[in-house]
């Protein structure tokens, strides 16, 4: 595991677009997950410029979602569905039948979680993972508590989870469950990158790192990936040396 600081959140979005790109370059076949959030908002947006510059092809790249929200319609601005077809689909020309999403109309989520298990044995592992991180430690759906050796699953959401994830949405929402993929994909991954920025984020950014490694804190597990890196502005860095 290795951890890089920027100076701010432009120069940290920079290094990520970046490395994505490269990973498309090195790799025309490559397989992506790229979380939805916050956080890589900046990142997709340089990411998209840099692709209209054209030097990478992305007709063979594969996509496998990270997560949604169980319940919500993919309709719903606040969709992990609609967030990536406005950030990422609608920028960057990924193929459609290379792009593999959790389905949450379906009647039977556990059919979804193995579906998306098979979409990741088929053409994975996953080269690289751009992960955000809650103030609770999550990664992706990964709570708190959670069994290390899931793979796609359906997990109830912790309150943080509830009451932060209202932001993402045009009014208030019972959000309850969520379906993801599992901290084993996370940790099978060939390259995690996990972006932080904002100094409220610094308190879990020290947690992650300096803290006892436990699935209670599920970013912890990250430091025993040697693919992993933590990809921090200054701000989300400030209590590392205290
Ligand atoms: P954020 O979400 O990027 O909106 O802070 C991170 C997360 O909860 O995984």
């Amino acid at each position: 595991m290795k951890i890089q600081i920027f100076q701010t959140h432009d120069e940290l979005s920079d290094f990520v677009a970046g490395e994505i790109l490269d990973t498309v370059r090195q790799k025309p076949e490559a397989m992506l997950t790229l979380a939805t959030g916050d956080t890589p908002l900046l990142t997709y947006k340089k990411l998209s410029q840099l692709s209209i510059n054209g030097d990478a092809d992305w007709s063979r790249v594969k996509f496998a979602a990270l997560d949604e929200w169980v319940g919500v319609p993919p309709e719903n601005p606040g969709s992990c569905k609609s967030f990536l077809n406005e950030n990422i689909f609608n920028r960057i020309p990924l193929q459609q039948q290379n792009i593999h999403l959790f389905d949450v109309r379906s009647a039977d989520l556990e059919k979804e979680c193995a579906k998306m298990d098979h979409f990741i044995r088929n053409h994975g592992p996953v080269d690289l993972m751009l992960v955000g991180i809650g103030v609770s430690g999550h990664i992706g759906f990964n709570e708190p508590g959670v069994s290390a050796d899931l793979y796609s699953h359906v997990i109830d959401l912790e309150s943080t989870t509830k009451s932060v994830g209202q932001k993402y949405f045009p009014s208030d929402i019972v959000l309850s469950q969520g379906i993801t993929l599992g901290l084993k994909h996370i940790l099978q991954a060939k390259k995690v990158i996990v972006i932080a920025n904002g100094h409220h984020k610094a308190g879990i950014i020290k947690a992650s790192l300096k803290g006892e490694i436990t699935n209670n804190v599920p970013a912890t597990l990250l430091r025993r990936h040697p693919g992993a890196l933590f990809a921090l502005d200054s701000e989300a860095a400030t209590l590392l040396d205290s």
